[in-house]
């Protein structure tokens, strides 16, 4: 190997790796390292650039705690999240999209027509739907998983430290024998992804903002269905072309709409809501490909 240079040592660094020709993995790794160097002879990288580039990884590692993965902001804001989330859409399904940082697994569970707001400030909206496949078919008993920001913009697992509780604004929701869901809540305002490190940096570099659209998160679940994680976003509202992880899709956005006072008796609702939106969530078969 002593006569590499700059255009065989791709090959040889992929020949370095004996891993099982025709595997997943040596496919991974062969086109990553083809990217890669392909990537540093076009840009023709100096040293000072190759130093720069690992320090600031260095530094997402440094800054990561179980509970702030910068490795995924950094993902978010490349759209390489957004891109992951496109490309494993199953045609005809509801489009994925950023799962975000702030998800827990084990939310606690709302009643069709309670009050996810718990009377909280803001807006508060009916979110209606149904939970279908692909075929237009019910899913009922489908898990419709929900945590989203406050009227200001914050998640309340943000603020733990001044007494709020975390699982507040996140629930579990069965739907009906219809496949239908429904509930209350506030609207949630646009927030920024944490601009206080490394990709923070990159942010400002790049003169880009941190704002992301205003959304409520959804993970929705049926037995031998494939889940979904998306985000549903509100018509006419800020950062839908510029949201700073690219998790808008135009199939995403609903519109907020006056209430009908029936809406209220039809839903058995703890809250009487101020607006609301429909939202259905279509989901294809497991383990079907693309
Ligand atoms: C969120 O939607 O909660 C989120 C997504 C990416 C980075 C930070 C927050
Ligand atoms: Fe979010």
């Amino acid at each position: 190997m002593r006569d590499v240079n700059q255009y065989t040592v791709t090959e040889a660094v992929k020949a370095s790796f004996e891993a099982p020709e025709g595997t997943r993995f040596k496919f991974l790794l062969d086109t990553f390292i083809e990217h890669l160097h392909d990537y540093t002879r076009e840009v023709n990288l100096t040293q000072d650039e190759w130093i720069g580039i690992l320090n600031f990884l260095y530094d997402c590692g440094k800054i990561s705690t179980p509970e702030r993965h910068e490795f995924i902001l950094l993902s978010d804001v490349l759209g390489f999240s957004a891109l992951v989330d496109m490309i494993n859409t199953r045609g005809g399904a509801t489009e994925g999209s950023n799962l975000g940082p702030f998800y827990l697994d084990d939310a606690p569970e709302l009643r069709l027509g309670g009050d996810l707001g718990r009377g909280r400030e803001g807006v508060c909206v009916l979110v209606h739907g149904k939970v279908r496949d692909t075929l237009g078919n019910p899913l009922p008993g489908a898990i419709v998983d929900t945590w989203q920001a406050d009227s200001s913009g914050t998640y309340p697992i943000q603020e733990q430290e001044r007494g709020q509780d975390k699982y507040d604004l996140r629930s579990k929701l069965t739907a009906d024998e219809t496949g239908a869901y429904y509930y209350t809540t506030v609207l949630p305002k646009p927030y920024t992804v944490p601009y206080d490190g490394p990709v923070g940096r990159l942010l400002r570099a790049g003169e880009r903002h941190a704002w992301r659209a205003a959304h409520v998160h959804f993970i929705v679940r049926a037995p031998r269905m494939r889940s979904i994680t998306t985000e549903v976003f509100f018509e006419n509202t800020e950062y839908l072309d510029n949201d700073a992880v690219f998790g808008v899709r135009k199939s995403l956005i609903a519109k907020v709409e006056p209430v009908r006072k029936s809406d209220v008796f039809d839903y058995d609702l703890e809250r009487r809501p101020d607006a609301k939106f429909v939202f259905d969530f279509v989901l294809a078969p497991e383990g079907r490909g693309r």
